[in-house]
């Protein structure tokens, strides 16, 4: 099947952009990094090889196509490198007036055929959409982390969404070695919505004194089969994503008690108590690998 997408823009390189960037490239798309930050494109693009070195470290991916990769990663020093690429997929920061603000900048630089796609987790497909001229070109792209290994993705339908768009979507997906999951324009969309029975009971859990977070943990993962704890997961994640993602799907869901963020979890992010990336979470890590409590 012919590639759809061949050339892909992915704004905002952090711990998402970044795995969205490995295998939009690994497809054999062209993939265009762009950041706001300085140094943060060049950082995700050395990170991306360093994966592709590891995987031939490993016996897992021979050297020669790991050096085709790595010439379909580019850098894109500003937004207006973007002309020309079919497809714009956004990771930036979770908040709704700034991916606003960014997809109305994009809309007037790429070609009016080009799709553009956002990788949020818990805000409104069709809000973010009402910032543009054309918001039929428009939906949701939702990857989890890690999303080489985590192999779904939603797209997710804003009301205004043509289902063209997401055809396209699904099919490049497909390509990329995902299975896509269709959903409709919700607060939390299907895995975020029923992951508020898995997190957020989980810190109630302990709230009420009923277990601590490593036993929770324990039995979800070794006796109930999942692959993380929801404990673990939160600390994969980080509370800086995760938190304002319960807070969305509150508020959205007009207060409703059974979506309540949890105050453990408040705390912590003010503490600048993340997860991995920080160090500590609910587990202690050194260089990202968990220490186990002494
Ligand atoms: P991150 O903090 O690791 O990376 C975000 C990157 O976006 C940073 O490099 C930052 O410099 C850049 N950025 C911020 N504002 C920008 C702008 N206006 N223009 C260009 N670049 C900008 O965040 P992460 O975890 O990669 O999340 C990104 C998005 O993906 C968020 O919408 C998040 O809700 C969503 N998401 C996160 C998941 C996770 O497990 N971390 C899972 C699924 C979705």
């Amino acid at each position: 099947m012919e590639l759809i997408q061949k050339t892909v823009g992915i704004v905002g390189t952090g711990a998402m952009g970044r795995g969205i960037a490995q295998i939009a490239a690994q497809a054999g798309s062209l993939v265009k990094l762009m950041d706001a930050q300085a140094g943060a494109a060049d950082k995700a693009h050395a990170a991306i090889a360093a994966q592709w070195d590891r995987l031939v470290e490993k016996g897992r991916l021979e050297a020669a196509t790991a050096a085709k990769f790595k010439t379909r990663l580019v850098i894109a020093g500003a937004l207006s490198d973007l002309a020309d690429c079919d497809l714009v997929i956004e990771a930036i920061v979770e908040r709704l007036d700034v991916k606003k603000v960014l997809f109305a900048e994009l809309e007037d630089i790429v070609s009016t055929q080009a799709i553009l796609a956002s990788n949020t987790s818990s805000l409104s497909v069709t809000a973010i959409a009402a910032a543009l001229k054309h918001p039929e070109r428009f939906a949701g792209y939702h990857f989890f982390n890690p999303v080489p290994l985590m192999k779904v993705v939603e797209v997710i339908a804003g009301l205004k969404t043509s289902p063209a768009v997401c055809s396209a979507l699904s099919q490049y997906a497909v390509q990329m070695g995902h299975t896509p999951v269709h959903a409709q324009d919700t607060p939390g969309f299907i895995v975020n919505h029923a992951g508020r029975g898995y997190g957020t009971e989980a810190l109630r859990i302990v709230s009420e004194g009923v277990a601590d977070f490593a036993t929770i943990d324990r039995i979800l993962r070794d006796q109930a089969g999942f692959k993380l704890g929801p404990f673990e997961l939160m600390d994969l994640t980080a509370l800086d994503v995760s938190h304002p993602v319960m807070e969305s799907i509150y508020h959205q869901y007009y207060e409703e008690a059974r979506y309540r963020p949890s105050v453990i979890t408040a705390q912590r992010l003010a503490g600048g108590i993340l997860g991995r990336k920080t160090g500590e979470g609910f587990y202690r890590y050194a260089d990202g690998v968990l220490q186990l409590p002494t």
